[in-house]
């Protein structure tokens, strides 16, 4: 059975107090459309619809950031959740299959609930996700019978004794397209909100004789993101989850509450990270690195028994080969450091490549920006670059070469060269006493003075 996702993220999410669509505020630095996108992702859907409203264009880019076949479909008026479903009709012609409904502000969704949920679908008309509620609040109230689902009640509809209820509406369903749709046609807005509520289908479904059922997952799946305090606690809780994740794939993390992790961080078994170390988007980190306390890593590679920091700034484009050092202030975006290479103190090495067991050494720079435009340096294998060094790019080191400490390159030096561009040194016998005697007199004339 083809499967096709609808995913709700028109509303404005106007307790976010905020300029950005609510489901594109980031949960471990991805957008909580990427994370509703992943969940989903498990079903292998045939189609992915998107109905957008609030940032419409900004919200297609994310999508399409992250699936280049997701369709976008736009709700200009938020008049409800049937209604933003709706919206999906067209983009969804003629597939013929199960549509998964998911909320774009919904990011701790397991897979295995989809699962279960696909599963429930195959003895059902229509699937509802449904959750035991510490504290049901504002939720749709699911009313059972038996195995059955009977209706969903809103909260703003409902008696006292449906709000006693505690299994609630998390919002997700799963149902059969054509009839989806068949449903949501029958669907009005005679209600206090005035709004067409998709859980309205449930109630038409049954009278049509159809079976509905309800799947329970965990509240912690289905938590939803309404304002920054809930974005806050949602990224706390994500953290949480990923430390535990890689403390049990085998990763030292010295103070696992100090690590901030990314959604799509990848670190390999018995590499060690100490504490407060960030984590950007799209890093991977190999088996037996180390990242020293207080490094700030994103869209880079560090390879096995690499030690980096602390205090290291690993930027997109870094690719650190195995056995690399990159020590402490030390900052390198788009550039390769080949096996071996060191750079262990206060330097910056930008769109450049340093070749195997390289050395480079304290204070250097490449500078790579001429103010217009960025050039490369490529450094060679086995070369000492003495501290203090200039690489003006675009500018080679052949392999083996040096240069002097201070020096400022602004041509290739060939192998097994050294390169000295420096002001030649004039030492002034007595001098300096002189100059302290002067120095030294002047401030006594001036605090008489004052
Ligand atoms: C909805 C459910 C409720 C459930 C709760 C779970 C309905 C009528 N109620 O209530 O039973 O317990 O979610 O969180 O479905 N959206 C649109 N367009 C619209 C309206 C909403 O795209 O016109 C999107 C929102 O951006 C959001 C989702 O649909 O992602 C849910 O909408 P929301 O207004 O939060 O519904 P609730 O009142 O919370
Ligand atoms: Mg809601």
């Amino acid at each position: 059975m083809s499967t096709a996702l609808v995913i709700l993220a028109a509303g404005k999410g106007t307790r976010m107090n905020s300029d950005i669509p609510k489901v594109l505020h980031p949960i471990a630095q991805a957008p909580m459309l990427v994370h509703a996108m992943r969940a989903g992702a498990v079903l292998s859907p045939e189609r992915t619809v998107i109905v957008t409203g609030h940032g419409s264009d900004a919200v297609a880019k994310v999508a399409a950031a992250e699936d280049d076949s997701a369709q976008i479909a736009m709700q200009e008026e938020q008049l409800g959740t049937a209604h933003a479903v709706a919206q999906a009709r067209d983009a969804l012609a003629g597939f013929t299959g199960d549509v998964v409904v998911l909320y774009g502000d919904t990011p701790f969704l397991q897979p295995d609930t989809l699962e279960r949920m696909i599963a429930a679908r195959a003895k059902n008309d229509l699937v509802i996700l449904g959750f035991e509620a510490a504290n049901p609040a504002r939720y749709g109230r699911l009313v059972m019978n038996g195995d059955s689902l009977e209706r969903i009640v809103e909260f703003k509809e409902a008696t006292d004794q449906e709000r006693a209820i505690t299994f609630c509406n998390s919002g997700l369903l799963a149902c059969d397209a054509e009839t989806l749709f068949a449903l949501i046609d029958a669907v009005g807005n005679d209600n206090a909100a005035k709004e067409f509520y998709l859980t309205d289908v449930v109630e038409i479904a049954r009278n049509r004789g159809l079976k509905v059922t309800a799947v329970a997952c965990d509240e912690a799946q289905t938590l939803g993101v309404n304002s920054r305090t809930d974005l806050a606690a949602a990224d706390a809780v994500f953290q949480a989850n990923a430390r535990a994740e890689l403390l049990d794939l085998g990763v030292t993390l010295m103070a696992p509450e100090t690590v901030y992790l990314a959604a799509d961080t990848v670190i390999g078994r018995d590499t060690v990270i100490e504490p407060n170390v960030v984590f950007g988007p799209g890093v991977t980190v190999e088996s037996g690195a180390t990242i020293r306390a207080f490094s700030h890593l994103e869209g880079c590679h560090v390879s096995r028994g690499a030690i980096v920091g602390p205090y290291a700034r690993l930027r997109p484009g870094a690719e650190l080969a195995e056995n690399t050092r990159i020590g402490n202030f030390v900052e390198v975006k788009n550039a390769e450091i080949a096996e071996g290479a060191k750079v262990n103190h206060l330097s910056y090495i930008g769109d450049a490549s340093v070749g195997a067991a390289s050395n480079i050494g304290a204070g250097t720079i490449t500078c790579n920006y001429d103010g217009v435009m960025k050039h490369r340096t490529t450094i060679g294998e086995n070369v000492f670059v003495g501290s203090n060094t200039m690489l003006v790019a675009p500018v080679t080191l052949g392999d083996g070469a040096m240069t002097a400490t201070g020096t400022v390159v602004t041509r290739d030096v060939e192998s097994d060269a050294l390169a000295v561009a420096r002001a030649k040194q004039d030492n002034k016998p007595g001098y300096a006493r002189k100059l302290f005697d002067m120095l030294k007199a002047k401030k006594a004339r001036r605090d008489k003075g004052a």
